[in-house]
């Protein structure tokens, strides 16, 4: 199987490099790749890539993650996130390749409290989600097979992000707050990584393209973000009581708390029932994850 990789740093390509490497010959890219491109900034020369490189499958883990700096980089938002899927659904169709993709939570609107299926209606609230969700919208229209993977709330040993953000703030101050009315899961980039290599393997055994489509790709149960941030001081401060944590406080606080560029939906909660049903998977609970990424960092 040949694999193109894009986006091969981030926080899923980096785990994906390892996860998809025992499934045959990957050419992993970043923007900064010089034989073949890889920037996302660039769909012509993307698709240009896809076309020589004639891979079987391309699995997209680069994007404008940035949600604040979107609302002020409309543009930039728009190229990566929906042209550049756009453009490598184009080409995918072409040769015949599958494309795996990632999507977000942002493309809801957050609203109620239960965990949304696939086909519920979307609503984003901002410019990050809607540019992903013309991405998914373009990648459907293009005709190629797909698996697009909506996920929330990432994390890894490997990159910036909101547990070590805490892990810092717990060593730096004495009391922290941290918003409790927004619900989602927490899901390891180790996670992403390995269902994705699982459902490709599933796919070269089926040869067929029954499996197309859209899935929720979440760990398992769900929390806020002030129950993430409490679980993670707590576990640190076990695996390593003397690292010199300051923390003794971490305060509960509404959204409205932190005003922010881009408005976050409230509810990210996820139904996963449709992954776990079509590829016959288990999605274990996120503390699981978040401890093993906890005794890695510390
Ligand atoms: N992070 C989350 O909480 C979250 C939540 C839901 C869904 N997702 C989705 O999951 C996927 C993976 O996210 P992640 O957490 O791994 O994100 P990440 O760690 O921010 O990685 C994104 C990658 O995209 C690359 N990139 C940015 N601009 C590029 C360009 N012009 N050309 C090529 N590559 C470019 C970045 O490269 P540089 O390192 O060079 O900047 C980075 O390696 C994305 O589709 C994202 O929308 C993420």
């Amino acid at each position: 199987m040949k694999i193109l990789l894009l986006g091969k740093n981030g926080q899923v390509g980096w785990e994906l490099q390892r996860s998809l490497a025992p499934l045959g010959d990957v050419l992993a890219l970043d923007r900064h790749s010089t034989l073949y491109c890889g920037d996302l900034s660039k769909p012509d020369e993307l698709a240009q890539t896809v076309l020589a490189y004639q891979p079987d499958v391309i699995v997209n883990a680069a994007a404008h993650t940035a949600v604040d700096k979107a609302e002020s980089e409309q543009e930039l938002a728009r190229v990566l996130n929906t042209d550049a899927p756009a453009a490598l659904a184009r080409a995918a169709a072409q040769v015949g390749a599958w494309l795996v993709h990632y999507s977000t939570d942002y493309v809801f609107d957050g609203s109620g409290h239960h965990a949304r299926h696939e086909d519920e209606a979307t609503g984003p609230l901002g410019v990050y989600g809607q540019t992903k969700l013309d991405g998914e919208h373009a990648i459907v229209a293009s005709g190629c097979p797909y698996l697009i993977f909506r996920t929330s709330w990432v994390y890894a040993a490997r990159g910036g992000n909101f547990a070590k953000t805490m892990l810092r703030l717990a060593q730096e101050r004495e009391k922290l707050s941290v918003i409790n009315d927004q619900k989602g899961a927490p899901t390891g980039a180790e996670l992403i990584a390995d269902v994705t290599a699982l459902a490709l393997q599933r796919l070269r055994a089926k040869q067929s393209s029954d499996l197309r489509g859209i899935y929720h790709l979440v760990a398992a149960g769900e929390t806020t973000w002030h129950g993430y941030a409490s679980h993670v001081i707590e576990e640190a401060k076990r695996l390593n009581p003397a690292l010199g944590w300051k923390v003794a406080e971490v305060a509960a606080v509404p959204t409205t708390a932190f005003p922010t560029p881009a408005t976050r939906p409230l509810n990210s909660r996820l139904s996963t029932d449709k992954l776990q049903q079509a590829f016959g998977l288990v999605l274990p609970p996120w503390q699981q994850g978040v401890n093993r990424m906890l005794a890695e960092t510390l």
